[in-house]
């Protein structure tokens, strides 16, 4: 089979049978026009290195395990090959990977975050939308945990590249399954209003980043369909009061923070977003166990953020990051 980069019929077709033929229209065009203004300027780069991407025909494909894995046969030569094709691709914040023997150390354990959730959702047969999805590490989970369908949205190209990669070892295992997850370039922008398609939405690791936390929510809301489940997660502030901390400039050295509520106001943002059945799953604080610079995310990371005189602060002295996971159904 020769897959094709950024290849969505599938998806189109799939959507259109499910009477989404105008969303798919809509994400027809806009993703068009988010790859043809390769904001970075890279796209030739990194498409380059996806070209060098060699995968072994009788690949296996392994994504139920803490690391996702394909594994085949190649040479010493090809496997070098491959790595620098992958190092191109820096920096890999989500994973890890394991491909064709290349470890993909990134960024963040992001098993870390799926052990703290998964075995309190029921994804078998569920069609799933993933908004911010980085580079799509936990859509291949979720299939492997039986959903039927994953659409991610993350508008920075440079993940949907690191997915795109990853695709090519899944469709040589599995074409079929493969032809159930799919990254576009995309952001929450996109979500129509009353969509109203999917079983389970999942907003991991964005809310804050969003200069209004309400719309985002209320684009969530509109994605699902009455009776489908949220998965959200974000910073959350210790507070038992409802109040929310707004950044004076950065946090943690991001520019891009703008609130971080605490518990009872998140849940105050979702009962008002029309969500009900709040399930609080897990709050933890982010240790440098969890998130730290390796071989493959070379810049800095948390343990540049925080305090070296009090790790349970940032560097600009508000709390360190604490997330919860909140699961609610949409009404
Ligand atoms: C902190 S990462 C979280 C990635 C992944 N969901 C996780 O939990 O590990 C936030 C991601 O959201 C993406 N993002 C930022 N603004 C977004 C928006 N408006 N819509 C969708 N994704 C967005 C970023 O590109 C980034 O990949």
């Amino acid at each position: 089979m020769t897959l094709r980069l950024f290849d969505y019929e599938e998806l189109y077709q799939q959507l259109a049978e499910q009477g989404a033929a105008d969303w798919a229209a809509q994400l027809k065009a806009a993703g068009a026009a988010a790859i043809q203004s390769d904001r970075h300027g890279k796209l030739a780069e990194w498409t380059a290195a996806w070209d060098q991407v060699v995968v072994p025909e009788s690949t296996v494909f392994e994504a139920a395990g803490r690391c996702i894995t394909a594994t085949g046969k190649i040479t010493d030569q090809e496997r070098w090959q491959l790595e620098r094709a992958l190092r191109t691709l820096h920096p890999w914040r989500k994973g890890p990977y394991d491909l064709c023997g290349v470890q993909i150390e990134t960024e963040w354990r992001s098993d870390l975050k799926w052990d703290r959730l998964a075995d309190r959702l029921e994804l078998r047969g569920r069609r799933i939308l993933d908004v911010g999805c980085g580079n799509g590490y936990y859509g291949w989970r979720m299939l492997a945990a039986g959903a039927r369908l994953v659409v991610g949205l993350d508008p920075f190209l440079l993940y949907v590249m690191q997915f795109e990669v990853v695709r090519k070892f899944a469709a040589a295992a599995d074409p079929v399954a493969a032809q159930r997850h799919f990254l576009l370039p995309l952001s929450d922008r996109e979500i129509p209003e009353r969509l109203q398609l999917f079983d389970t939405v999942f907003s991991m690791g964005v809310l804050y980043h969003r200069t209004s936390p309400i719309d985002h929510l209320q684009s969530l809301a509109g994605s699902i369909r009455p009776g489908g489940e949220l998965v959200l997660e974000t910073l959350v502030t210790e507070d038992d009061r409802a109040t929310v901390l707004v950044p004076e400039h950065r946090y943690a050295k991001m520019r891009n923070i703008w609130f971080i509520p605490s518990i009872p106001m998140l849940l105050c943002w979702l009962q008002r977003t029309g969500f009900g059945d709040c399930r609080l799953l897990d709050v933890s604080r982010t240790t440098p166990n969890e998130q730290r610079s390796t071989p493959w995310m070379t810049f800095e990371s948390l343990s540049d953020f925080l305090d070296p005189g009090d790790p349970t602060r940032t560097v600009e002295g508000y709390p360190g990051p604490v997330r919860a996971i909140v699961s609610a159904t949409a009404r």
